[in-house]
């Protein structure tokens, strides 16, 4: 019976740890960071980290990606991510990706915040939702990162046989950078059959390190922090119950997610976060912007000059950066329009 209760309340979630928060505030967290005592940090982050970057979430009422498919005619909105549904449809995929393709963003506050829990030693990983490899740009590596639902950073080769890897580049100029339109369809299907981005889809498998490394990463998590994401896709938004019974857990979010959900608990997801109820002990709920929020945090931290200025220096390198492949592409097409010219001088 006593192995029975336990069982249950652990996989309900009701058997509470130690409180370690002093307080169930910004203001505890950063004290218990401060403390010494909280050495591995998880992020665990989605979309809403990335609004600010000009690249929409999906669930938000009227500003999501999920409310702006309509010229895409799909039966549903997910059904851009369907993998059964992409391999009739592969094109509003592909025109969407064109759209939101890696590049022409820049990392927000929030990601420059995680990349300082990197440089401090603090970061024990990233378990990301997004597809926008705004993570890496901003400074953490493949080793600092689970790209749980895929990334844009890399392409296989579908064959199990060749599963040659090819570059973001090479995706961009070959596929998105082709006409998308129904008279090249079978252009499309046949692309695919041959090379696809590493992006999860609805109805496949999440990669198989996010399993490895999740049982290996949440059981020594000191303090997990949950940013700009709904909480509503399985198996990503059970994480947050992998973490022990005893650890913090901060959701910086323009809303409350993940909160307890009875039927959730049942079908053994755990009883996901308690942020206001009589027994709230470790969760505690920061209602910001994602930058908003981090910078916040950053400020009790004393940090804030350090990630203002990590952010000043990073823009200003990505804008050179920029600038020099633009004034590349320039002289390259003058070069192209300058043989094009004395070609048709010669015809003529
Ligand atoms: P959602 O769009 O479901 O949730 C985004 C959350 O971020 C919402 O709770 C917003 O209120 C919040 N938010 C938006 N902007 C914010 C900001 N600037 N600061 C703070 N909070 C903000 O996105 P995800 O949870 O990432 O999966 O969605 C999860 C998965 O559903 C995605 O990875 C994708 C999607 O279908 C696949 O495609 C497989």
């Amino acid at each position: 019976v006593d192995f029975l209760r336990s069982l249950f309340s652990r996989t309900l979630g009701l058997s509470p740890g130690e409180k370690v928060l002093d307080e169930l505030t910004l203001d505890g967290v950063a004290r218990y960071i401060l403390s010494g005592k909280c050495k591995n940090i998880i992020c665990m982050v989605g979309a809403g980290i990335s609004t600010s970057a000009g690249i929409p979430d999906f669930r938000s009422p009227g500003t999501g990606l999920y409310a702006n498919l309509q010229k895409y005619n799909l039966p549903y909105p997910e059904a851009i991510f369907q993998i059964d549904y992409f391999k009739k449809h592969p094109e509003p995929f592909f025109a969407l990706a064109r759209e939101l393709y890696p590049g022409q963003f820049k990392p927000t506050v929030c990601h420059y915040f995680m990349r300082m829990l990197k440089d401090k030693g603090l970061l024990t990983r990233c378990y990301s939702q997004n597809i926008d490899t705004l993570e890496r740009v901003a400074g953490l590596e493949g080793e600092d990162l689970i790209e749980a639902h895929g990334t844009f950073h890399t392409s296989h080769c579908v064959s199990f046989l060749c599963r040659k890897e090819y570059s973001m580049d090479w995706m961009k100029s070959t596929v998105l950078n082709a006409e998308i339109s129904l008279l090249n369809y079978s252009h499309f299907v046949l692309l695919w059959m041959y090379f696809f981005l590493d992006i999860v889809f609805f109805g496949e498998n999440l990669p198989a390190r996010f399993f490895t490394t999740m049982k290996m990463d949440f059981p020594r998590c000191d303090l997990l922090i949950i940013m700009g994401t709904s909480l509503q896709v399985q198996p990503f938004a059970s994480l947050v119950n992998r973490v022990s019974n005893s650890c913090p857990r901060l959701l910086i979010n323009m809303e409350k997610t993940g909160q307890s959900e009875f039927g959730m608990g049942l079908f053994g997801f755990g009883g996901g976060m308690d942020f206001d109820s009589d027994k709230a002990y470790r969760d505690v709920a920061y209602l910001s912007t994602c930058d908003d929020g981090c910078m916040a945090l950053a400020e009790l931290l004393g940090w804030k000059a350090e990630l203002e200025e990590m952010v000043k220096r990073e823009y200003a390198l990505i804008d050179s950066k920029d600038a020099k492949t633009k004034d590349k592409e320039a002289n390259q097409s003058s070069r192209s329009t300058g043989a094009e010219a004395g070609k048709s001088d010669k015809t003529e």
